[in-house]
Parts: structure tokens; C-alpha cells; sequence
């Protein structure tokens, strides 16, 4: 039998039956009303005869926790109650929903635990606390039958969450390559582009609100690698590990605090741009998981991905490659995310089903743990710039060290430096990470400062 479609401005005529909700408005309980928080209440407010639409009843926010009551918030605050105390949240029956957009692991983790725990579904933004606690939040969220949506938690305004979801979900997904990082990509840009300086540029993305609470989270490259473990977890069944950026840890984080003018200066002159980039391979064994600073060729669609835009690509085995890009951080873009995600939780509880959206998210692959290709074993090309003495068979002891590690060199460039240094930019083929490791670990008494050794990726 069909129905008729539900007419939203007549709640109080449906049966029964068709809402089990039964026509209330759903209620949000939102934990941080800062950069993101702010866009989720302002885009509720701007579009809430469309969201009511979608999702059948109103959905508004019933209550508002943050730290400082004094503090600014947007114009569409207020009439929202504000606390600084989460137990008037949590004591309040009739929030339906939590939208988590506080950050941080140690207490967003708590009360996302408590919501679940209490049959109540939650939105998050948190890709640090997905990558920390995801595996254990998603098994509460289906013991509860309680839905955890986290579109906004990679690529910002990038509908990558439901895309491996749901649309791939026919497929087996075996690549995942990204650019995940706004900050990162926005300092890099402001360098390449009016050659800014690096704490320069990284200050005007804090002011833009793209940036975390802590920016060397961003910077680090530990935002990015984050935003691949979560990716791996729904796309490969790989069961997030602790991130560092000790050398010896199976994922490798680099960050761009290491790029100097002088390397996007010579990335320019040999064809390429850097970027962040986040690579993710399924080797069936084993899963490669890298986050690091790269060379992409001038004329790739990643060089092309600019500012505060983030880039994604998986690739699928029957699809092929799937390319999306779009605003990867910053209020309205990662609000439009959140926004979606509280639509789709709040139809499935007006539809009797909380849990049914999303407390599957990981459920394409079992979520295990399997080993990490080690550093030692990537194969790429290479960028290497050195800084030393300008003497006599400086050029040679390189050459010497790479050969003899069966490095193969593509170009080199020797250019005088100041105070009797030369600098010596050189590129290579396809070669083993262990071995280019090696060779630098030779050549170290004959560098005045630590080579910078970064990866390029012209194939992508
Ligand atoms: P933010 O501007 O610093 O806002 C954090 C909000 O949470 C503030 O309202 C703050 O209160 C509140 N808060 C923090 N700790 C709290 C605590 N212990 N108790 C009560 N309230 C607390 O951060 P944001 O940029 O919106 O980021 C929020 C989350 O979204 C993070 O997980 C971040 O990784 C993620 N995210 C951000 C972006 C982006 O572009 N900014 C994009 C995607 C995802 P006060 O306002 O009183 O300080
Ligand atoms: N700090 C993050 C970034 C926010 O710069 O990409 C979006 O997740």
C-alpha cells in the first residue's frame, strides 16, 4: 500500500502509527558552540523550514554546552540556553540528539560515551577522538542501537563518510589518497603562491577558524594521518593504531614544518608543487598508511586543490578511481556536514529506527588490526635538498652514497649557498625508503643541517 508523502505543516493530523516520534520536535543537545558549533546553529536556524521538510518535525537546539558564557557566540544563539555544566545536558530527557563539536579526546569521549550509553545518538566533528576511541564508540553506539554519524570528522564540507558508506558500499575500496589537511594546505598555498612565510600563513588560517585548538596538531601532520585512520577504518576494515612521529611507527606522520621557501622555491623550478598528502593502500597482507609533505606535479589535479580546499580520492575495485574536492575545513562548509548528518539521525528516530543509518558505518569490512607496511619498504621517487661545505668531492661523496644503496639519481642542481655552503637539490627514481634512509645516514657528517627528504608522488 503507498502512502502519501507526509505533509510537514500538518504534524498534528499524521497517525500515529507513521510517527513514532510522535510530531515532537527533535531536540538537539549541542556540546561546543565555537568555529564549527557556531555554523551548525547559524545553518539550523537559516534552513530550518527546509531541514523540518526533510526530516518531518522541527529540529532545534534545546540546550548549549561551552566553557566561557562570556564569550561572543553568532547572532542565531540566541534563545538557545547556554551552560557550562554537562549534567543540565545530559538531565535533560528531552534532547534527542548530541552534536560533539568541543575537540578534544579525553572529555568529548566521556560525555560521547555517556550519550551512547544512554540509547541517545550523537553527530561528531572529532576525527581525533574517532581515530583514539572510534572502534570502541562505534561497538557502544550499535549495542545501544544509537546512531554516531561523522561526515564532518574528514574533508570538511566533502561527502566522503557516506560516499565509502553507502555508495561504495558494492564495491571493495583497495586506495584511498587525500589531501585532508585546510591548514596545512592553505599555509602551503600562501608560500607557493605570494612566497608568505610559514607563521605568517599559518596565522591567518588560526584567524580563519580552520585551524584546531592546538595547530600543531595540523601542521604536525597528526590532523591528516587522523583523518586517514578513520578513512581506513570504513574503507579497509583497519582498526585505528596510536600515531606518532617516531621514524620506527607504522604509520608515517610528517608534517610541513620542515618545508622551507628554499624547497617550494625548487619543487617550482623542477615542474612540482608541494602538498600534504594522505595515502592509504589495501595490500590485502598488509595496509600502507602514510601521511607526509610531497611533490605533485604542476599540472595534476592535486595542484590545482588550493587554500582551505581538501581533495579526495578512493579507488574502488569495480569503480576505479573517484576523485572529489571541495572546502576541507572552516564554520559553514564543516557545518553543512554536521547539519546533514543531524538530518539523516534525526529521520531515523523519527522513523522508529535510530541506529540503523550509521551504527553500520563500519560494517562493509570487520574492523582488525592488520600489520602496517614499514617505512623501510615504500618505493617512490624522492626529493632530497642538502645544505654542506662547498668542497671539493661533496657532490661525488653524494653520488657515491646513493649509488652504492642502487639509488639511481633523475637530476641534480648545485647552487651557491651563503658563508662557503652550497646547497644541492637532487631527485630520484623509483627507489626503496630504506635504502634513500641509508644513504642520508652516510652523508651525515658532510651536511651542516639535516637533509630534507621528501616523496614524490607524480603517478597519482
Ligand atoms: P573551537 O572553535 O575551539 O570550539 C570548541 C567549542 O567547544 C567552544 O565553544 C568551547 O567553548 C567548547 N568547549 C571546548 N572544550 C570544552 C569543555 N571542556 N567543556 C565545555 N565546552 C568546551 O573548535 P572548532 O574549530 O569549532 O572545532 C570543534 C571540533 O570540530 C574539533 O573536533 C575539530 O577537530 C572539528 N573540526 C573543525 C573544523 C574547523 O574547520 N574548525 C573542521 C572539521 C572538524 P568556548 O566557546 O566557551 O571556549
Ligand atoms: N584543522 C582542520 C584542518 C579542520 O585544517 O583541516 C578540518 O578538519
Amino acid at each position: 500500500v503507498s502512502e502519501a508523502p507526509s505533509n510537514p505543516n500538518s504534524h498534528s493530523t499524521q497517525p500515529e502509527r507513521r510517527r513514532p516520534h510522535g510530531g515532537r520536535p527533535i531536540r538537539v543537545g549541542l556540546l561546543g558552540a565555537g568555529v564549527v558549533g557556531g555554523g551548525v546553529l547559524a545553518l539550523l536556524a537559516q534552513h530550518a523550514r527546509q531541514i523540518e521538510q526533510r526530516v518531518g518535525v522541527r529540529v532545534e537546539v534545546g540546550r548549549a554546552l561551552v566553557r566561557d558564557l562570556g564569550k561572543p557566540r553568532v547572532p542565531e544563539a540566541a534563545g538557545v540556553p547556554f551552560t557550562t555544566d554537562a549534567e543540565e545536558l545530559f538531565g535533560d530527557a528531552s534532547l534527542d540528539l548530541f552534536v560533539e563539536v568541543m575537540g578534544g579526546t579525553d572529555e568529548a569521549g566521556t560525555l560521547l560515551a555517556r550519550a551512547l550509553s544512554s540509547g541517545r545518538s550523537v553527530v561528531t566533528a572529532n576525527k581525533a577522538l574517532l581515530a583514539a576511541r572510534g572502534a570502541g564508540l562505534f561497538a557502544l553506539a550499535a549495542a545501544n542501537r544509537a546512531d554516531l554519524a561523522f561526515e564532518a570528522a574528514v574533508g570538511g564540507g566533502i561527502p566522503i563518510i557516506r560516499t565509502l558508506r553507502d555508495a561504495a558500499s558494492s564495491d571493495e575500496v583497495v586506495g584511498i589518497t587525500g589531501i585532508l589537511n585546510g591548514t596545512s594546505n592553505f599555509i602551503l598555498t600562501a608560500m607557493t603562491d605570494s612566497r608568505a612565510p610559514f607563521a605568517e600563513a599559518l596565522a591567518d588560517a588560526q584567524a580563519r577558524g580552520f585551524a584546531e585548538a592546538d595547530p600543531s596538531l595540523d601542521v604536525g601532520g597528526f590532523d591528516a594521518a587522523q583523518k586517514l585512520l578513520v578513512l581506513a577504518m570504513l574503507a579497509f576494515g583497519q582498526e585505528p593504531v596510536p600515531l606518532s612521529h617516531d621514524p620506527s611507527s607504522a604509520v608515517l606522520v610528517e608534517g610541513i614544518t620542515a618545508i622551507d621557501a628554499a624547497d617550494v622555491e625548487a619543487a617550482d623550478r623542477l615542474g612540482f608543487v608541494v602538498k600534504h598528502l594522505v595515502v592509504g593502500r589495501d595490500h590485502g597482507e598488509r595496509v600502507e598508511l602514510r601521511a607526509h609533505p610531497a611533490l605533485v606535479r604542476k599540472l595534476s589535479a592535486w595542484a590545482a586543490v588550493a587554500g582551505s580546499l581538501n581533495a579526495v580520492k578512493i579507488e574502488g575495485r569495480a569503480l576505479g578511481p573517484l576523485f572529489m574536492s571541495g572546502r576541507g575545513a572552516g564554520d559553514l562548509p564543516t557545518a553543512v556536514s554536521v547539519v546533514a548528518d543531524v538530518v539523516e539521525v534525526a529521520r531515523s528516530i523519527v522513523a522508529g529506527v535510530p541506529g540503523l543509518s550509521t551504527g553500520l558505518a563500519t560494517g562493509a569490512r570487520a574492523v582488525a588490526v592488520r600489520p602496517l607496511v614499514p617505512r623501510a619498504d615504500l618505493e617512490l621517487r624522492y626529493y632530497v635538498r642538502f645544505e654542506v661545505h662547498d668542497q671539493p668531492g661533496v657532490l661525488a661523496r653524494i653520488a657515491g652514497a646513493l649509488a652504492e644503496h642502487r639509488v639511481s639519481i633523475a637530476e641534480i642542481v648545485q647552487s651557491e649557498g651563503k658563508e662557503g655552503r652550497a646547497r644541492i637539490v637532487l631527485t630520484t627514481h623509483r627507489a626503496r625508503e630504506g635504502a634513500m634512509l641509508a644513504s642520508l645516514a652516510e652523508l651525515a657528517p658532510i651536511s651542516v643541517a639535516a637533509p630534507v627528504l621528501l616523496r614524490i608522488e607524480d603517478t597519482l
